[in-house]
């Protein structure tokens, strides 16, 4: 099983660094085969809204963005995090999700009928995280739902959305236990989540080849 941790704040060793890192941990300790992938280290280029990819399914932007395709393509579980960037998530997130466009299908005629394309593929599943200096939830603003409503849209069953609070300085997050081990249990419960379906669907084409 794979699961891909996509980081989207641009301080390599922050907060939002650590806490993706912790979820995959997390995954990893249950068997998981885990990467990071560190977003500022891609171009990844504003989608240009020409809707060529609406026949395709792929985007005509020839950059880096298609090594993360492979990646999204390959990955059994996603975990994508971001810190709060005035209420939402940070730019490269952003530019990441909407090149994702080209994962959305829809009707030739009925625009108001359409599917991510791992709904049709078979659905994936994604773990959130935000993270952000205050400790009102107000502050956080949102950066966890622009992350949850497009990968949902995208067909993605969302395990887990993880708000984490009240961190600043680079390393505060690597200080706080509570909020460290509630990431690691994600990472377990994203394999976990996962390894169900897997059975599920094994005792399903067991029962189906009996009735054949
Ligand atoms: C441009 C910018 C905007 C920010 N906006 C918010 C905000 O709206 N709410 C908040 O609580 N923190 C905000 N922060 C603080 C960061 O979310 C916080 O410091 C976080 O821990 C940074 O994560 P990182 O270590 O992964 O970079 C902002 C920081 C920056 C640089």
């Amino acid at each position: 099983m794979k699961i891909i941790g996509f980081i989207g704040s641009y301080r390599k060793g922050g907060n939002t660094d650590t806490a993706v890192r912790t979820v995959l941990e997390g995954a990893m300790n249950l068997g998981a085969d885990v990467e990071a992938v560190y977003l500022k280290d891609y171009e990844i280029a504003d989608c240009v809204g020409c809707e060529a990819c609406k026949t395709t399914f792929e985007c005509v932007i020839r950059d880096d963005m298609q090594k993360i395709y492979a990646k999204i393509q390959e990955a059994d579980g996603i975990i994508i995090g971001s810190p709060t960037y005035f209420y939402n998530v940070t730019g490269i997130i952003k530019n990441m999700i909407d090149r994702l466009y080209c994962y959305e299908v829809f009707d030739e005629d009925d625009r108001s009928v359409w599917m991510g394309i791992h709904e049709a593929t078979g659905i994936k599943y994604a773990t959130v995280v935000a993270v952000c200096e205050q400790k009102d939830p107000e502050d956080m603003g949102y950066t966890t739902v622009t992350m949850t409503k497009s990968l949902q849209a995208l067909g993605y069953r969302v395990v887990d959305e993880l708000k984490i609070y009240n961190v600043y300085n680079k390393t505060d997050l690597l200080l706080d236990t509570d909020q460290l081990s509630e990431l690691e249990e994600a990472g377990k419960k994203l394999v976990k989540t996962i390894r169900l379906k897997e059975k599920i669907q094994n005792i399903v084409n067991i029962k189906n080849e009996q009735i054949n």
